[in-house]
């Protein structure tokens, strides 16, 4: 786990509601903003091989575009079925128009 931020991405590729694949170190993670905030999850949902970056982000949660599962994009909790197994979640830093994360496998 690298305890550097590095940087992921511009502020504006990360469109309120929207979501965006990035590559972090060895990890595939997603981005959401929800009202202003950006956060980070794992990519792969925990249930199938889908891409959450692919989903519907609905509120708080994103929908997996395979079986409709469900995620609590801030907690990275699991919240509908199938889907039983929390998602991981990065600590995320906004500053001067960029996007980094701490805590991907580098
Ligand atoms: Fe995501 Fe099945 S792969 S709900």
């Amino acid at each position: 786990m690298s305890p550097e931020w590095i940087s992921v991405a511009k502020s504006a590729q990360v469109p309120e509601g929207g979501t965006l694949q990035v590559s972090c170190g060895k990890e595939i993670l997603c981005l959401f903003r929800i009202r202003g905030q950006v956060y980070a999850t794992q990519d792969t949902c925990t249930h199938g091989a889908a891409s959450l970056s692919e989903g519907y982000v609905e509120g708080e949660e994103i929908e997996c575009p395979f079986h409709q599962g469900l995620f609590h994009i801030p907690t990275g909790k699991a919240v509908g079925k199938p889907c039983i197994v929390d998602l991981r979640i990065f600590e995320v830093k906004e500053a001067d128009d960029e996007v980094s994360i701490k805590g991907c496998e580098s």
